[in-house]
């Protein structure tokens, strides 16, 4: 039988939420409260326990449940170039500008930052692109894509660089044969693309800064929507924070600035959702 959270538990969500913080130390305090409440059904279901008074005390036995909810509670839904017309836009209106400007002054860093990785396609996109993009002048930069997630699992599968025939079927076969060599039935990214690409675990909600170097360019992709207004409009600041000058600033289709950001970044594309910080405010 399917487990139910009823409108009078809906206030215990407060109370577990608090606890899933304090002693598993995820803060998912501020996560849209349907995602939170439909996923926490599923884990009732999943530990046959009833109620959410019940799950707390379930918690208080089984600690590996921690992680388990949280493993729910991230989606980790991703595609390699996921939204075409995005990665599309970055190679035509953000690399040609920041590659000009950084030769203009003699640097060669490239800094890139995926902030919701998931299982990698996302940074690996990136790496692909800027491989593309730089074809043989790519051994004049050093590029470093800092790609975080909250989702332990994820980071883990990721390590593998391996993707099913499904998880690389939208993927044109010209970047198939480029970029994976064949690894049994699956795929595996080539060496120098996941040399480019550096993964770690971050929490977005974290309030301790992140340690990175200031980024060219940050992608918050289809995580934002998971969060209440006044959590994006943190993470947006420390993203903001994070940027250089100039920085681009990426987040998914269906996301947008919060209000004190939208007087701060040029908009480059409304629809790609491509944004750049010009000056310090
Ligand atoms: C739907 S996926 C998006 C992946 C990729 N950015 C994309 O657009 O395809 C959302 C990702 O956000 C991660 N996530 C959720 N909450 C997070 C947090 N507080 N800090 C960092 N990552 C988080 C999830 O683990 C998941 O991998």
């Amino acid at each position: 039988m399917e487990s139910k959270v009823t409108e009078h538990e809906a206030a215990v969500i407060d109370v577990l939420l608090e606890k899933v913080h304090r002693d598993g130390g995820y803060d998912f305090r501020d996560y849209k409260r349907g995602t939170v409440i439909r996923r926490l059904e599923r884990r009732l279901h999943a530990t046959g326990v009833k109620t959410c008074l019940d799950y707390m005390r379930f918690l208080d036995t089984h600690l590996e449940e921690y992680q388990k909810f949280a493993e729910y509670l991230t989606i980790k839904v991703s595609n390699f170039f996921r939204s075409p017309y995005t990665f599309q836009q970055v190679a035509e209106l953000v690399l040609p500008e920041l590659v000009s400007y950084k030769k203009a002054r003699g640097e060669r860093s490239l800094k890139f930052w995926s902030t919701a990785c998931a299982r990698g396609e996302e940074p690996y996109s990136i790496a692909i692109l800027l491989s593309e993009f730089l074809g043989h002048q790519r051994p004049e930069f050093n590029i470093s894509i800092y790609a975080t997630d909250i989702s332990r699992q994820a980071l883990q599968e990721v390590q593998s660089g391996i993707y099913s025939p499904k998880d690389i079927e939208g993927l044109p076969s010209s970047v198939r044969e480029s970029f994976f060599t064949h690894h049994g039935e699956n795929y595996e990214l080539k060496a120098d693309i996941r040399q480019m690409v550096n993964f770690s675990s971050f929490d977005l909600t974290s309030t301790i800064h992140q340690t990175l170097p200031l980024l060219d360019c940050i992608f918050c992709c289809n995580v934002l929507i998971y969060f209440q207004s006044q959590l994006q409009e943190r993470v947006l600041d420390m993203l903001y924070d994070s940027l250089a000058i100039p920085g681009y600033l990426i987040l998914g289709e269906v996301e947008m600035l919060t209000g004190n950001l939208r007087g701060k970044l040029e908009c480059l594309d409304s629809k790609a959702k491509i944004y750049k910080k010009v000056r310090t405010n």
